[in-house]
């Protein structure tokens, strides 16, 4: 396996608006996150990611780009980028900005061109079509609820948008809109930029001719076949993008929902892959229930593990693992894999030492290196995403329970991870002097950045030293992935093995005391205790129970 700076790298990524303001208007800005470097770099992070920054009416925060070459008022202007970037790289930091290519915001002036007439010379770079007896041309639902189709009064045709109708989706097929894209990519790379996270990859090819898809309503984020999701052909396009950048040392991540691992070899292989990493959504998509992404339900340890076993043995040798547990799409993972009220601490420790000692790129999402939880809005106008709006509507109109639809959106809201950096105990969690555009969580008093710096045993800690060992370790970041234990109910626990030297990482998931029995071949063996979230003796017992959500990493000798 080859050596490469951005496998050996940790990840941090930042959501912009509710990450640091500068100015008091409520808002994070560019100059908030310069001035939080030495934060990220204190860390141990490497990359960091930024979520969009580029101009945009804010109708999906951002993922709505009125122009790409641009910064975001709000967010400040492209000299302040500027100086962030090279905040980042005197620091030895490298930064990845969020390329969204599948759709433009419908103020950016070629929707505002295209939708002016049929024959402008814009026309195409979206996809226009007539309805079908007086309805949609096609059954398609958009991710964000609804139609995926909205009728366009000044010519008389619908436009395709598979999220908000506010952001129409581009016509990739249409070679015009792709040497658009390409040299766009070109410039943000020239200014000096290391790399990208591509939003929504997987969407940018349709199937010919747009036709109706079985299950419409199975569409949205569930890998189900639909008619807008890895569909054949979507690789030429990738590769031509990927041409784009064939001569800049940078790292691409894709974020592709529904990319199988048996095509893992196009997506992501170490020759020819369209990307360095993808994300992929199966651990993320365990907790849906019969009705999809809104509905939930118990997760399966079980499932958990087949899964996790799929990608990290499933790519050896062929591609990289992105890891993650959470982004700005997905609830907090406290709330969501471990015990947020009885266990806040041991369980956030034991997740991170769960996901960052796989073998890939770890990424940890602005928050959870201290814990930040779900948030409780009472009210749907605490919430500020379209999407919740959208769904909230359409189950309205669909005639069901509205305690039952908050209480949907209380568990999945994107909103959870999108509340306020909780930095310290002063109003607002220190986002701002401001008043939020988003509510914090009230349990900034007792979760924040200022008090878990000088708790040595806090979660912030506990990652920082977390880093430390993954980079001390080669074993850590290339080691061969082995699972054990698979049949355990309670307990998950894998090994990582290189030139020698291998490491043993138990967890147990569930609040209670499960049996750890050590399997054969790995008993006898000397071995130190690499880092833990309880206090555990240096010697390795064939058979122990183990504590709530406890975690334990062991080095063990050469057998
Ligand atoms: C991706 C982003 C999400 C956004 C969507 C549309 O899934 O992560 O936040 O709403 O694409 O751009
Ligand atoms: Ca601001």
């Amino acid at each position: 396996m080859k050596k490469i700076w951005w496998k050996e790298a940790v990840a941090y990524q930042i959501y912009p608006r509710s990450f640091m303001d500068s100015n008091g208007d409520g808002i994070g800005d560019l100059p908030g996150i310069t001035s939080k470097l030495d934060y990220l770099k204190e860390l141990g992070i490497d990359v960091i990611w930024i979520s969009p920054v580029y101009k945009s009416p804010n109708d999906d925060n951002g993922y709505d780009i009125s122009d790409y070459q641009d910064i975001m008022d709000e967010f400040g202007t492209i000299e302040e980028f500027d100086k962030l970037l090279s905040g980042i790289h005197e620091r030895g930091m490298k930064v990845i900005m969020d390329l969204v290519l599948n759709h433009t915001s419908d103020e950016h002036p070629w929707f505002i061109e295209s939708r002016s007439s049929r024959n402008n010379s814009k026309r195409d770079y979206y996809i226009w079509r007539d309805g079908k007896n007086g309805a949609e041309p096609n059954n398609w639902e958009s991710m964000f609820n609804g139609s995926a189709w909205e009728y366009d009064e000044t010519t008389g045709q619908y436009y395709l948008h598979l999220y908000s109708r506010r952001q129409p989706d581009l016509n990739m097929e249409n070679p015009e809109v792709r040497q658009e894209l390409a040299d766009m990519i070109r410039w943000w790379l020239d200014k000096g930029i290391d790399g990208f996270r591509v939003d929504a990859i997987t969407h940018i090819k349709k199937l010919p001719g747009l036709p109706d898809m079985p299950n419409p309503h199975g569409l949205r984020y569930v890998d189900s076949a639909a008619g807008h999701r890895n569909i054949e052909g979507i690789h030429d396009f990738l590769q031509q993008f990927k041409k784009t950048y064939a001569d800049y040392d940078i790292m691409t991540v894709g974020e592709a929902s529904g990319a199988p691992i048996s095509e893992a070899d196009r997506w992501i292989g170490e020759e020819n892959g369209a990307f360095n990493m993808i994300f992929q959504f199966e651990h993320v998509n365990l907790d849906f229930g019969s009705d999809g992404r809104w509905d939930f339900g118990p997760w399966d340890l079980a499932k958990l593990k087949q899964i996790i076993k799929k990608w990290q043995t499933g790519l050896e040798g062929i591609g990289w693992n992105a890891l993650y547990l959470e982004n700005h799409d997905q609830p907090r993972s406290v709330s969501r894999f471990g015990d947020p009220v009885n266990y806040p601490k041991a369980s956030a420790k034991m997740l991170a030492t769960f996901f960052m000692l796989m073998q890939g790129t770890p990424f940890i999402y602005q928050g959870q290196e201290i814990g930040m939880t779900n948030v409780v809005f009472n009210k749907l106008s605490e919430y500020r995403d379209v999407e919740i709006y959208n769904y909230y509507r359409e189950r309205l109109m669909d005639g069901k329970d509205v305690e039952d639809t908050m209480r949907r959106i209380s568990y999945r809201a994107r909103d959870n991870a999108r509340t306020p950096m909780q930095w310290n105990d002063s109003v607002s969690g220190g986002l701002s002097e401001g008043i939020p555009w988003i509510g914090v969580n009230p349990n900034y008093h007792d979760i924040n950045v200022e008090q878990q710096v000088a708790d040595p045993d806090s979660i912030l800690n506990y990652y920082k030293e977390l880093i430390k060992l993954r980079k001390a370790n080669e074993a850590l970041i290339y080691g061969k992935y082995d699972d054990w234990l698979e049949e355990h109910p309670e307990i998950f626990a894998y090994t990582r093995t290189f030139e020698g030297r291998m490491f043993l990482i138990v967890l147990n998931f569930y609040a209670n005391h499960p049996e750890l029995e050590i399997p054969l071949e790995l008993r006898g063996r000397g071995c130190r205790v690499a880092i833990s979230n309880y206090s555990r003796p240096e010697q390795l017992n064939d058979k122990f129970k183990m504590e709530p959500y406890e975690a334990i990493v062991y080095e063990l000798n050469p057998s």
